[in-house]
């Protein structure tokens, strides 16, 4: 396993279309994933895509087994490895949060998202997964998933009044709880 190199924002690398992963569970893929979740642990991320790390493949992983020192208010979701994932509202209601991301470091945004989503794809092993989830389970999962799409949360924010850096926004916050 080994730590990669998290993308910033204005890499064209983080603007491309990822392509459909056809071949589950090798030695490369899971590889890969292992060094994702490395990745992801070293800078307590809530979740990491793929073209993250300029891996231009549908691969998100999100979620964990304890509470995110950078999210310490939000409810656990379970440790995923989703590929070529596909998302569909389940109404039209939308909710309001605030979002960072890794390849953003320094800044949150308040960002509207699907309130209540069902997402499917795949595992590592390419064992169908299905889930109907809302709140900021469905979250995570559309800002991974946008990273798939070459959208980053600052292209969702609506109100450019909650744009900004973290260390303003929110003082409570150390450095060291953020990126
Ligand atoms: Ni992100």
């Amino acid at each position: 396993m080994s730590r990669r190199d998290i993308l910033k924002m204005g890499d064209a690398r983080l603007l491309r279309i990822a392509e459909s992963i056809v071949a589950f569970d090798t030695p490369e893929l899971h590889s890969l994933i292992a060094d994702m979740r490395e990745t992801m642990a070293a800078v307590n991320g809530a979740g990491l895509a793929a073209p993250q790390i300029g891996i231009n493949l549908q691969l998100v992983i999100f979620g964990g087994t304890e509470v995110n020192p950078r999210y310490p208010d939000r409810p656990l979701i379970p440790i995923t490895v989703l590929l070529n994932p596909v998302i569909t509202p389940i109404d039209d209601a939308e909710e309001f949060d605030w979002e960072g991301c890794l390849s953003v470091p320094g800044l949150r945004g308040e960002v509207p998202r699907w309130a209540r989503i069902r997402y499917t794809g795949f595992d590592e092993f390419g064992q169908t997964i299905d889930r109907t989830v809302d709140g900021f389970h469905a979250r995570v999962v559309q800002h991974e998933c946008d990273h798939l799409i070459g959208k980053l949360y600052p292209m969702r924010v609506r109100d450019f009044t909650k744009f900004g850096y973290t260390e303003v926004l929110f003082p409570g916050i150390s450095a060291s709880e953020d990126d």
